[in-house]
Formats: C-alpha cells, sequence, structure tokens
C-alpha cells in the first residue's frame, strides 16, 4: 500500500473514531507501545510500503508524533478500491479477532476512494502535511513512488470505542480492485491507557 493511502486510511479511521461518538470512552491518557508493520502481500505485489517509521516509542495521546513514509504503486489505484481489515486482539495468548462494529474493527470497505471522497471533498486541498509535500489524498493514485518526509503531527484528546481495550492488538489490510489483489500491510502495536 502506497505511503499516502495509508496515512489516508489511518486518518480516516482516527476521523471515524472522533466521529462515532456512540459506545465510546473518552480517553485522556493513552499510549501506544511497540508500533512494528510489514508488507503481507505477494513478493510481486503491485502495491508496497517500503519504510515507515513512528515515533517516540510509547506514542502518547494526547501528544506529538513524528512519521516518516514511502511507498511505491507499479499500477494506478483507482476506483474501486476495496479494503480488507482484520483487527486481532491478544487474550490469554490467543489472537481473537474483533467484529465490524459501527464501520470500525474487522472490516470490509467496497471503495476506500468513496470514503477518501466523503472525508475530503474534490475539490479541497488535502489535509497537511500531504499539501506541502504535493502528495494526493484522492484516487487516483497514479503508479509510481511516494514518499512524506519526516512530519509531526498532533494526536488529540480522542474517543476510542469501547472495545478497544489495553492489550496488544495486530491488524491487516488487504486491498484489492476487481478481485486482484494489490498490496497487504500488517501492522502490531499496544495500547496502553489508565
Ligand atoms: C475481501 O473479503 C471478501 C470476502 O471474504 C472477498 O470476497 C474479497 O475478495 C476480499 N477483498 C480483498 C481486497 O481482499
Amino acid at each position: 500500500m502506497d505511503a499516502s493511502v495509508t496515512l489516508a486510511v489511518t486518518l480516516s479511521l482516527v476521523v471515524a473514531v472522533a466521529v462515532s461518538q456512540v459506545s465510546c470512552r473518552r480517553v485522556t491518557n493513552a499510549q501506544i507501545l511497540g508500533f512494528d508493520w510489514k508488507n503481507c502481500g505477494q513478493p510481486d505485489a503491485p502495491a508496497v510500503l517500503k519504510t515507515l517509521s513512528v515515533s517516540p516509542d510509547p506514542i502518547t495521546i494526547p501528544g506529538d508524533l513524528k512519521a516518516s513514509a514511502s511507498g511505491s504503486t507499479s499500477v494506478e489505484l483507482a476506483a474501486p478500491l476495496a479494503l480488507n481489515v482484520t483487527l486481532e486482539k491478544e487474550v490469554a495468548g490467543f489472537w481473537v479477532k474483533i467484529p465490524c462494529v459501527e464501520e470500525l474493527g474487522s472490516c470490509h470497505y467496497q471503495d476506500v476512494c468513496d470514503l477518501l471522497n466523503q472525508l475530503i471533498p474534490p475539490g479541497q486541498d488535502c489535509p497537511e502535511p500531504l499539501h506541502t509535500y504535493g502528495l494526493p489524498c484522492r484516487c487516483p493514485f497514479k503508479d509510481g513512488s511516494y514518499s512524506l518526509p519526516q512530519s509531526d503531527f498532533y494526536l488529540p484528546y480522542m474517543d476510542l470505542p469501547y472495545w478497544l481495550t489495553n492489550g496488544n492488538y495486530r491488524v491487516q489490510g488487504v486491498l484489492g480492485s476487481q478481485g486482484k489483489e494489490l498490496g497487504c500491510l500488517k501492522v502490531a502495536l499496544s495500547i496502553h491507557s489508565d
């Protein structure tokens, strides 16, 4: 998955969390520890993330975060772009799949392009820091390489879904179009809040 898609999807999830006030709890001080990632597609997958670095470790919410990323896609990523997310939590040594609740969790999104258009209406500038670096935030994403130099982000107070409790999580995202897998990314992290 290319860097801008990853960022855009992350952004959309964060916004979705913020918007879905129902069955959420206010998090006043949370930490994200041990962030790790890897590609999980075929060796010849068209879309791959090449680098992704996030600091500090742990990341605190609310708090500042630095991130940089780069990736490439050998095919244009255009609508409809399906995304299957699998979110798992470690419970007593086993990985348990968290179902899709209110568009969050292990969900199938029919078209990420459509979601992006809803979040950032066409005609509107892409959010920073994408705008500064001329990175796209809506489909189509042309084939080629993308890179986001190290940038500062602020993670505000946010409402997390009630099921997002302390523990170890892993999430896999598979991006596809017209029955073909385009890329796959796995992320692992731990959440701790008081
Ligand atoms: C998503 O999951 C559905 C149902 O299992 C499957 O038909 C589809 O091909 C998957 N799409 C991707 C992009 O993996």
